[in-house]
């Protein structure tokens, strides 16, 4: 079940999204936190930030939406609070960023990569709660959703660390292959793929949007048809491994998200329903590789049978 994504070895390929796993520690008591490949922390910013309003998450049809707006107690806190507890897990652990500008992502990783007990940084640049802050990408978008922007995010942090960079790509665009090219240009070591869509819910008899920020970020089983989509075609036209994310609630999902060509999968929502997920998709994972006689787990990405096209 090993792999390798940059210089991290995995045990086997299922991570914990970031933001849907707090720092490990909110876990402990529900999940055997050595059974999981790698933890992605909660996206951390140079500044503490109190959030969106609430309400933050409503509840979809097949999914969720969420508008935390990257609430968290900013760089000091989480090297002084959180990094102690994480250090000791010894599974790899891979630290989620974002920043206003180019400064505040390299300021960031420079901190973090003077930590050894930190394997990755992964490029929040994705965020669909927090458009237009500071940046100068044209109509106040995501960095995710411009090409050079996202290269230069990712230039200036691989300038200051050699530590595995992953660059976590949005799905709110008409082109992510362009955006995963320019990730892979300036130097990312994979990118992951995809943070939420943008979506909204609204309670007709107040007749108010059901999320303070009125818009949030839609994941779970709803969004994975679009994700397997996209992974499929960024892992056609890019050399570094993808992480597929958006939707994975089993190891069927899983699977099928190797099949299009993720070297690694995250689990976010699912989660929120079932804490020890993580276990059971590497288990169910096991059982497949077992059952079609399959060696390496790395012989199943990208897998796919599309000569006489559909299954019958
Ligand atoms: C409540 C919540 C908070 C999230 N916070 C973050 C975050 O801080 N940073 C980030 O990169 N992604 C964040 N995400 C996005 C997830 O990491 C993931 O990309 C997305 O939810 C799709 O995967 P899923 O369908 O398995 O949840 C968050 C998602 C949820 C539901």
């Amino acid at each position: 079940m090993n792999i390798k994504i940059g210089k991290i070895k995995l045990k086997n390929p299922v991570m914990v999204a970031s933001g849907t796993f707090g720092y490990a520690q909110e876990f402990e008591k529900l999940v055997n936190l050595k059974d999981i490949g790698a933890i992605i922390t909660k996206t951390i910013t140079l500044n503490p930030k109190v959030g969106n309003p609430m309400p933050r998450i409503c509840e979809t049809s097949g999914g969720m939406l969420n508008a935390i707006g990257l609430q968290n107690e900013g760089i000091d806190n989480f090297i002084k609070e959180k990094m102690p507890y994480l250090s000791k897990i010894g599974t790899p652990i891979i630290v989620s960023i974002s920043g206003n500008n180019i400064d505040e992502f390299f300021i960031l990783a420079r901190r973090l990569d003077k930590i050894k007990s930190i394997s990755g940084l992964e490029l929040n640049i994705s965020c669909p709660n927090i458009r237009g802050e500071g940046w100068s990408v044209k109509g106040g978008g995501l960095v995710a959703q411009d090409s050079k922007a996202t290269y230069e995010v990712v230039k200036a942090v691989r300038k200051i660390t050699d530590k595995t960079i992953i660059t976590k790509l949005s799905p709110n665009v008409t082109d992510i292959v362009e955006i995963a090219k320019a990730s892979e240009n300036a130097g990312s070591d994979a990118v992951s793929l995809v943070n939420t869509f943008l979506g909204m819910a609204i309670d007709i008899n107040t007749r108010k949007p059901r999320l303070g920020n009125i818009t949030g970020g839609l994941s779970g089983p709803c969004i994975k048809p679009i994700a397997l989509r996209m992974v499929y075609e960024v892992s056609k036209n890019i050399n570094i491994p993808v992480i597929g994310v958006g939707g994975i609630m089993n190891a069927y999902d899983a699977i099928e998200f190797m099949l299009a060509g993720a070297m690694a999968i995250q689990v976010g929502t699912a989660n929120f329903i079932e804490p020890g997920v993580c276990g059971k998709i590497v288990k169910g994972i096991e059982d497949y590789l077992k059952k079609h006689k399959i060696e390496k787990i790395e012989d199943i990405v990208g897998n796919l049978d599309i000569k006489g096209k559909g299954a019958e």
